[in-house]
């Protein structure tokens, strides 16, 4: 019921007006996003890979409703990326199709994807589509094979989620395409028809798609998006049992969750990624993290008392 709550008022645009005018709001979600400002989402970066982990920038934002805001998203991508190649980063970038305009046309998406991506590209940089509710499954991974297979970017990759039913048909057909996938639990409000409603069903398709997409073909990279112990465990087995060597996947968490976990990891010679948001648009994001493990509201409680 909770989990609920907080992502219906994920959505709610008079709870996002209310919580981004309230400081301690804001004060709490510092700890999952590295600042406002794209100097701080680098320097958390270095700072990450001062300690060799590696991290994903993602400039916060989503649902753009006017093709001119859209115009600022992509600028703002550009900025970063030229910082990242500037600062000798090894960070790739994530981004949202409806943060840059799916909402209003999918021409309106495609064309800044494509400038994103090719200022990406001349840098070297690797860039991953986020995954959004649902509706925007099928598209997100058509345009993501449009990237791919006909403007021959060779940096582009997407996001799979477990607990949509139709997820092990789109790993199977992915992982023969030499795609590069983060694969993750899911994390919006869907019904009972398009996503499993049961924890136990949605690791066990995480468990289940994670094992058939590294036994179809040796050419697709998997990203393992979790901070869930059990999916790391069962990574770490079926990786170790089947020597899956390191440069076919890594270990993916958010910034602000697990991090001595994160440190294990890469200490262990694993590659480790840290998925870092920034920006002023922190709002759905944070309520994200919050329904994602409600226990986290206590921070809450506690920031509001002290
Ligand atoms: P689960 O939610 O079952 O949690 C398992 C355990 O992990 C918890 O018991 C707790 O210990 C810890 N934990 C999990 N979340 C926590 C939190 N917020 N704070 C503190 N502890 C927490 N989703 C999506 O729909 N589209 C996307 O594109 C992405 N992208 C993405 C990138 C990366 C790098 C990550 C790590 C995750 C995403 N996600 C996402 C979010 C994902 O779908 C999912 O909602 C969260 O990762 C939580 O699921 P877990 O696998 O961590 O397990």
């Amino acid at each position: 019921m909770l989990k609920q709550s907080l992502l219906y008022l994920s959505t709610a645009s008079w709870a996002r007006t209310i919580a981004t005018r309230w400081g301690v709001a804001r004060r709490v979600a510092r700890r999952f996003v590295a600042g406002e400002m794209l100097d701080e989402a680098i320097a958390a970066a270095k700072t990450l890979q001062d300690s060799d982990i590696l991290a994903t920038l993602d400039y916060l934002g989503e649902s753009v409703e006017k093709k001119e805001d859209t115009y600022q998203v992509v600028e703002m991508y550009t900025d970063l990326l030229d910082r990242i190649n500037a600062e000798g980063l090894n960070s790739s970038v994530s981004l949202k199709l409806t943060h840059l305009g799916y909402d209003i046309s999918e021409d309106v998406a495609v064309l800044n994807l494509r400038q994103i991506l090719q200022r990406a590209k001349e840098h070297g940089i690797p860039v991953t589509i986020d995954m959004e509710s649902s509706d925007y499954t099928e598209a997100t991974i058509r345009i993501y094979r449009t990237m791919r297979d006909e403007y021959d970017f060779d940096n582009v990759g997407t996001v799979i989620q477990s607990y949509l039913r139709r997820t092990e048909m789109d790993m199977v057909a992915l992982s023969h395409e030499g795609s590069h996938i983060r694969l993750c639990k899911g994390a919006y409000m869907e019904p009972p028809s398009v996503a499993f409603p049961e924890k136990a069903d949605v690791d066990k398709n995480y468990v289940h798609v994670m094992q058939e997409y590294f036994e179809a073909s040796e050419d697709a990279y998997l990203c393992l998006a979790t901070h869930d112990e059990n999916m790391i465990q069962a990574a770490l087995d079926y990786i170790n049992t089947n020597n899956i060597p390191k440069d076919r996947y890594e270990f993916q968490m958010l910034y602000g969750v697990r991090g001595q976990r994160q440190q294990e990891l890469a200490n262990d010679g694993h590659t480790m990624r840290v998925y870092v948001p920034f920006g002023d648009a922190w709002y759905p994001y944070f309520m994200r993290r919050l329904a994602e493990r409600p226990a986290n509201l206590w921070f809450f409680t506690r920031s509001f008392f002290s």
